[in-house]
């Protein structure tokens, strides 16, 4: 069996702030040049007040059925990838599949961070090969306007929230002829956990705790990591860089984003960037960044797509993937 990538959505609240905004709004020194200049971001989504993982998450979710024709009947299970959820338990995917209407089948939460949504894929992808599952929805939906110390300036102009999702539907390899996740790669390493990681949690502290990062020493494990996993993923596939149509990285940083565009030889209108407008919105960048491209025709059927993250974990991985 192939899962073949059958529709894609995005959901973005309501409300854009930009750098200068943002800055004169939580009293931040810091200047629009300065994040332009370093991150390449220049506003960012935030959620409204009650606004959830599981509201965004769900938006997101019904857009990547209605885009692929199906409906919650076609659903087997619910993956989500988040590191804001409503609430301990139920899972946010539990949440969305009580919400859609759907019954039958099964749903659950991974954690992994901005690498959230290559994990969900890799473990969905798995699921339809081995006969588990046919229609799969995969999410990630962050709020990480939650999670910040908003008097950090090294952390909390970085993020953004929002919501992206793909419908998955299972196919018999003949009749997909080509299509589909071909491979994902997924990799983590627990001794670098304190360079980017959450001071707390529901088992440690009782709270929420807020993100810490060490930016630079991030940047340089990214840049690295990043490309041996995409040499991993064409290894894979036996496939070449010059074969790769659209690069559709996590979007944390135009810097990293664009290393990673020059080592694949890929010119800049071959890589989906949403960084500008959505800043890191960690699990949920790919798949709203490849809502985007697929809404506006530039991924097309047949094309070759590939997927890659960093984040705290560490955790890493790739994804290749026909549409
Ligand atoms: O999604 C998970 C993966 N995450 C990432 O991939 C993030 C990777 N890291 C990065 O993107 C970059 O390291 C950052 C954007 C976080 C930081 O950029 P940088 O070029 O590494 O800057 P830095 O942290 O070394 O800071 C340089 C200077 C410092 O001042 P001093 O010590 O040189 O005087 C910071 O205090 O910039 C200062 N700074 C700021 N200045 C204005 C840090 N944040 C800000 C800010 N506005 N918002």
């Amino acid at each position: 069996m192939r899962a073949v990538i059958a529709g894609t959505g995005g959901y973005l609240p309501a409300r854009s702030v930009t750098n200068d905004e943002l800055a004169a709004w939580k009293g931040l020194d810091t200047t629009d040049a300065w994040i332009v200049e370093r991150t390449g971001i220049r506003r960012r989504h935030i959620a409204a007040e009650g606004e959830t993982a599981s509201d965004m998450g769900l938006a997101a979710a019904r857009a990547a059925l209605a885009a692929a024709g199906a409906d919650a009947s076609d659903v087997d299970a619910v993956i989500v990838a988040t590191a804001t959820p409503d609430s301990a338990f139920p899972s946010t995917a539990t949440l969305i599949q009580g919400r859609l209407g759907s019954t039958r089948g099964f749903s659950f939460d991974v954690a992994a961070a901005c690498t959230g949504f290559v994990y969900a894929l890799g473990v969905a992808d798995a699921l339809v090969r081995c006969g588990q599952a046919r229609g799969v929805l995969v999410i990630g939906t962050e709020v990480y306007s939650r999670i910040l110390d908003w008097t950090d300036r090294g952390t909390c102009v970085l993020f953004g929230d929002g919501a992206g999702a793909v419908f998955l539907r299972g196919m018999p390899e003949a009749e997909a002829a080509g299509r589909g996740i071909l491979s994902t790669h997924l990799h983590s390493d627990g001794r670098h956990g304190e360079i980017l990681h959450v001071d707390g949690g529901a088992g440690s502290t009782g709270g929420t705790g807020v993100v810490r990062m060490a930016g630079k020493e991030v940047f340089r494990h990214a840049v690295a990591k990043l490309a041996a996993a995409v040499d991993e993923a064409l290894a894979a596939n036996r496939l070449a860089q010059s074969d790769v149509q659209w690069l559709v990285p996590h979007q944390a940083n135009i810097r990293i984003i664009d290393a990673m565009g020059k080592k694949l030889g890929l010119p800049r209108e071959r890589v989906v960037v949403t960084v500008d407008r959505h800043a890191n919105t960690s699990a949920a960048s790919i798949p709203l960044a490849l809502a985007e491209a697929a809404r506006d025709g530039r991924i097309a059927r047949g094309d070759l797509v590939l997927m890659e993250a960093i984040g705290g974990g560490l955790t890493w991985g790739a994804a290749l993937a026909r549409f």
